[in-house]
């Protein structure tokens, strides 16, 4: 029987904006009646773990304990839950807390929750440590609503990243309707970008990789793109105006966006789910002499993420990963900050004592 009271767990952490992450011992919530216990398996390493580990964006609460692409094994369920087993291989992804009655909360768009959601680390919780405390961790508390069921089939570890970087290409993908007969360009080959070619492959569309990397063409071609497009080289993107339906913009950093509008159709649409902030001042000619759009999306709600893990085993379809130790996270950190990463990386959990 597992212990089921609030219980020192093993982490790693960042002290501060400057400080490497190192071990830390965190305490998670005694299991309540709606929760799951899970011993996390795998954690997949996000963009978004470094610039909140550095505080990138000014809202890192520390020790701030990162990882939301968490796979692992239900270790104890509260009283009241009746739909998962212990042992049941299960997920948590970005979110693990909404209000459930607001109109986006209603509508399966969790994420979108008007009265904020609980991100899985560095939000505001009643728990241990008055912050949440992601999957760089031996184990985690998670209400029953925001706990996924990774179907049989599909390897573990490269399960992990489905929960963020699979999420966040799949569900804009789905929204603007790419399938079979749409162009499709996925902009940035890290870890959303490569899940991004992956699904508006499956989808049917004909999908081209625009990168500022010539060295990761052959890769991309592996990954389902049917055709590379060189960012860095304005005569290949002027070859290529007005060709895609759709663009799907994960670079991590502010940038222009212009280059890239002139490539969408009339009526087709950039989103960005990269990087979050003020960019360089668009020029709304592109938009208004074509009626493109430009659009953003976060992650996905429960619903959705556990349709795209079904559409995952179904098309087996998972991440490529380089599996870690946690001690090997500062430097994944560094070599994720020079695009070198193919394309996940994933922290073996059994790496943490
Ligand atoms: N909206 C959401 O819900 C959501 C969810 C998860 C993550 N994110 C954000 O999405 C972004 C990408 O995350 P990730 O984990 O995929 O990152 P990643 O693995 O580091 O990949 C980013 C890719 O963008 C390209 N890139 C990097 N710097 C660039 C630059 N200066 N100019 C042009 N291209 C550049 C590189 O691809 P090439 O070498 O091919 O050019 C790089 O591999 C992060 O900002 C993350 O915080 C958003
Ligand atoms: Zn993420
Ligand atoms: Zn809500």
């Amino acid at each position: 029987m597992s212990d089921t009271s609030a219980t020192p767990v093993a982490s790693y952490a960042a002290k501060s904006a400057a400080s490497p992450l190192a071990p830390h011992k965190i305490q998670r919530r005694a299991v309540g009646p709606k929760d799951v216990q899970i011993a996390i398996e795998f954690c997949g390493v996000c963009h978004t773990d470094l610039h909140q580990a550095r505080n990138d964006w000014g809202r890192a609460n520390y020790p701030i304990v990162p990882g939301h692409e968490i796979v692992g094994k239900v270790t104890a369920l509260g009283a009241e839950v009746t739909h998962l087993q212990v042992g049941q291989r299960v997920a948590v992804g970005c979110f693990v807390d909404s209000c459930g009655t607001c109109p986006s909360c209603q509508s399966h768009l969790e994420q979108y929750c008007l009265s904020g959601l609980k991100a899985t680390y560095n939000s505001a919780t009643q728990d241990p440590g008055g912050f949440t405390y992601g999957g760089y961790s031996k184990s985690i508390v998670v209400g029953e609503h925001f706990v996924l069921q990774v179907p049989d089939g599909l390897d573990p570890a490269g399960a992990a990243p489905l929960l963020c970087a699979g999420i966040t290409t799949y569900s804009p993908l789905k929204h603007w309707g790419v399938t079979a007969g749409k162009t499709v360009g996925v902009i940035g080959l890290g870890g959303l970008g490569h899940m991004g070619v992956k699904f508006a492959h499956a989808l049917g569309a004909k999908t081209v990789m625009i990168t500022t990397s010539p060295s990761k063409a052959e890769d991309a071609l592996k990954l389902g793109a049917d055709d590379v497009l060189l960012s860095t080289d304005p005569t290949a993107m002027q070859a290529m105006a007005n060709q895609f339906d759709f663009l799907l913009n994960t670079i991590p950093v502010p940038h222009d966006f212009n280059p890239y509008m002139s490539l969408l159709k009339v009526d087709g649409t950039m989103c960005i789910v990269g990087a979050i902030g003020p960019t360089a001042t668009l020029n709304s000619g592109p938009l208004i002499y074509a009626r493109r759009s430009v659009a953003g999306s976060l992650v996905g709600g429960i619903k959705e993420t556990q349709e795209m893990l079904d559409f995952c085993a179904e098309h087996q379809i998972t991440s490529d990963i380089e599996m870690i130790k946690i001690n090997e996270i500062n430097e994944a950190y560094e070599r994720m900050l020079k695009s070198d990463v193919k394309y996940r990386f994933v922290i073996d959990m059994a790496s943490l004592s």
